[in-house]
């Protein structure tokens, strides 16, 4: 079934491929942009695979592509502010060059009100389709080039399929990202995306690990395992393998390279999952552990399953099987029915964690989420204050943190050099970022840096022999 699938969709890249040689007379240009999380970068690596195999030739310039293509995020109202706001400015790209097609996908296409605005207000976008349909991405554009006739299509969004060998164009082929789940079962209260990606659907464990293969064969050493809850992998497999043991099978592929994964939700985040970092030598000393909030209550109004006290408790056991483990954290502040109490002890939990880093946001009402029907009595002004006073909090900790680095030594894998400073960059184990100077023949390797300073979020170097 899957491989019919794949068949149908590499026989419409093979025919658009035809029209494209027949219809340009040079290579005609594709644009691709993304907004939102990894997984959306992610999937945007198959778009670009496909219209390369296609016969496009990929830009980044709006004015010279032939096909421009917005993969969008529906996380925050922010988020879809922003996409339409760049799809508008397209208009007079349309308006110069009728021929230019405009597609749209991704999370804010999957919600019918989004699709249905799409239709109604944004004539000019020729192609719309939600996620987890990337695979019929082809027979749209297909109909679309024979036809010119426009499509908006979000059946797949919530579709079960999940179609291997798809081609893929990877952005950067020294750190790599592999999707291992889509979807996510959880239902927080406040998330709009186990409404656009559907159920958690975990991929074929022998998939992952001949991917990953291929990935460090071809040169990767940083490999992000990817998922909305990538801890909960396997379960509705039935095969008995789990996240924990997809960790180990990595880990023990031959190579010098780093094993990451996100996101990671705290009631999944098991003791054998904690001993699985810790025992594999590859797994970075990193974990991103969503909080959300340090009130137990709002953390109940949030149906996140877990306690400030059990988080914390899972913290300490995180840091007595990995003391050096940096973990990071996001933060909803505002969230419906939080007082400054509720407030209070999320900055409180944050001191007493003492996060490298945090990803604050200012809740964000979505449509159709339980918590959208929740009275929200707080003004945005005195969120904002929450807010500030949250990152301030944050920074204090953060630099204390930075300064404690400071005549260590830390293990980094260069990743290039910075086009205004000439230095060498790339990130430490722990995910934190790293400068020094060096020769550029390093880019690639794994090196050993000894900290001598920071600037912001930041860690400042040299080389160590
Ligand atoms: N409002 C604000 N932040 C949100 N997030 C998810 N949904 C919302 C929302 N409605 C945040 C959470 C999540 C991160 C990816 O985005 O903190 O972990
Ligand atoms: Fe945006 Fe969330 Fe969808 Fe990622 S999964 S693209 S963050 S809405």
């Amino acid at each position: 079934m899957e491989n019919s699938t794949l068949n149908k969709t590499l026989d419409y890249i093979d025919r658009i491929h035809e029209i494209l040689l027949q219809r340009y007379d040079i290579q005609p240009k594709a644009l691709v942009r993304t907004f939102g999380c990894q997984q959306n970068v992610s999937d945007s690596e198959y778009i670009k695979g496909m219209l390369e195999k296609m016969g496009y030739d990929l830009t980044d310039d709006a004015g010279e592509a032939e096909l421009i293509i917005y993969n969008t995020c529906a996380v925050r109202e922010h988020a879809e502010d922003r996409a339409f706001g760049n799809i508008g400015a397209l208009k007079p790209y349309k308006e110069k060059r009728p021929e230019l097609i405009i597609a749209m996908c991704g999370c804010m296409v999957s919600q019918p009100a989004v699709a249905e605005r799409i239709k109604k207000s944004y004539p000019y976008v020729n192609i719309a389709f939600g996620t987890n349909m990337l695979e019929k991405f082809p027979q749209m554009l297909y109909e679309y080039l024979r036809t010119r006739k426009r499509i908006v299509d979000t059946s797949g969004a919530h579709e079960n399929a999940l179609v291997e060998g798809l081609p893929r164009r990877r952005d950067n082929t020294l750190r790599a990202w592999l999707p291992i789940m889509y979807g996510c079962n959880n239902f927080c209260t406040y998330c709009v995306v186990p409404l656009v990606r559907g159920r958690e659907r975990s991929r074929d464990y022998r998939a992952v690990v001949a991917e990953a293969e291929e990935l460090v064969a071809s040169g990767a050493k940083d490999i992000t395992l990817l998922g909305q809850n990538v801890n909960s992998y396997g379960k509705g497999n039935g095969d008995g393998v789990f996240f924990p043991d997809i960790l180990r099978m990595i880990n023990d592929i031959k190579g010098d390279f780093r094993i990451r994964f996100m996101t990671s939700h705290p009631k999944d985040c098991s003791d054998e999952l904690l001993r699985a970092m810790s025992e594999c030598k590859k797994v970075a000393g990193h974990l991103h552990l969503p909080l959300q909030s340090g009130s137990s209550r709002i953390l109940k109004a949030m149906n996140r399953h877990y306690t400030r006290e059990e988080y914390l408790r899972l913290v300490d056991k995180a840091r007595r099987l990995m003391p050096d483990i940096s973990l990071t954290s996001d933060i909803i502040v505002g969230f419906p029915g939080e007082e400054y109490e509720d407030f209070l002890q999320t900055v409180d939990i944050i001191k007493r964690v003492r996060f490298s880093m945090l990803f604050t946001f200012i809740y964000s009402k979505r449509g159709n989420t339980p918590a959208a029907r929740m009275e929200d009595r707080i003004s945005d002004e005195e969120k904002s204050r929450w807010f500030e006073e949250l990152l301030h909090e944050q920074e204090t900790i953060s630099d204390e943190i930075m300064e404690s680095f400071k005549g260590r030594e830390v293990r980094v894998l260069c990743e290039g050099v910075k086009p205004k400073s000439g230095l060498l960059y790339g990130r430490a184990d722990n995910n934190m970022s790293v400068t020094f100077s060096g020769d550029k023949s390093l880019i690639g390797e794994f090196v050993n840096v000894k900290i001598d300073d920071f600037n912001h979020t930041v860690l400042k170097g040299g080389l160590v022999n």
